[in-house]
């Protein structure tokens, strides 16, 4: 394994988004650093915190950068929501800066809380993610004819609606979903549906799908 050395960046998994489901060692280095990069919204979880902070945006390409010359004087942290190893910011960073100069400091993941929600377990479930790869959702239909049970990471443009308008379309049938909204906040909501119903669905914000199969638990 590569050496690890001082100054590392700190990429930090900031579970699905309450306070009360980070971790006590993401909140230690949090507060010992002198740089804090991440999203609005996880940065205004921390305005008591005396650091320099960095919205991090589309901008995310351009903070690399600063990041790796910021990293020899400065303890950096990035905030990334989740988990950092499940569809994050992390893999940019690590490709960038090598994995010798990164502390990976794992978080709740918003599949692990969903799974939990709905008393499923998740050994089993496909993963995927439309959050920001639009791409994916051709192979959509595919995947979830071919799984009992796949969990999908949406976005405000591939929205839980165009998902199942997707689905739909592509045939699919005999599932019932599941939409996690807002996990871990004061405006969570977890509903039931089946391909049917789910036009009546209304969905704002951040949200997860779980799709299983008729009798399979
Ligand atoms: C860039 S991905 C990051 C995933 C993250 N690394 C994780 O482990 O949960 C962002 C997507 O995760 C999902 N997500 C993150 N937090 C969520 C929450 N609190 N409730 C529902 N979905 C969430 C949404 O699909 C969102 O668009």
């Amino acid at each position: 394994m590569a050496k690890r050395v001082k100054n590392n960046v700190a990429i930090i998994g900031c579970g699905p988004g309450s306070m009360s489901h980070m971790t006590l060692g993401a909140l230690k280095r949090i507060q010992e650093a002198d740089v804090v990069v991440g999203s609005r919204r996880l940065l205004n979880l921390f305005s008591e915190v005396k650091a320099e902070k960095f919205i991090l945006g589309k901008n995310y390409r351009t903070l690399l950068t600063k990041i790796e010359r910021l990293r020899a004087r400065k303890h950096v942290v990035i905030l990334v929501s989740g988990d950092p190893g499940f569809f994050s910011y992390a893999r940019l960073v690590i490709s960038k800066l090598g994995k010798e100069h990164c502390d990976v400091i794992p978080g709740i993941s918003s599949v692990q809380l969903a799974f939990a929600s709905v008393g499923l377990h998740w050994c089993d479930a496909y993963f995927t993610s439309l959050h920001g790869r639009k791409s994916e959702l051709e192979n959509l239909v595919d995947v979830i004819k071919a799984h009992d049970k796949v969990a999908v990471l949406t976005d405000v443009s591939m929205s839980p609606k165009v998902v199942c308008t997707a689905l739909k379309k592509g045939g699919v049938k005999g599932k019932k979903i599941y939409l996690c909204e807002n996990l871990s906040l004061k405006n969570e909501r977890i509903r039931e549906y089946d391909i049917s119903s789910f036009s009546k669905a209304d969905s704002e914000n951040m949200n997860l799908m779980i799709f299983l199969s008729e009798g399979h638990n």
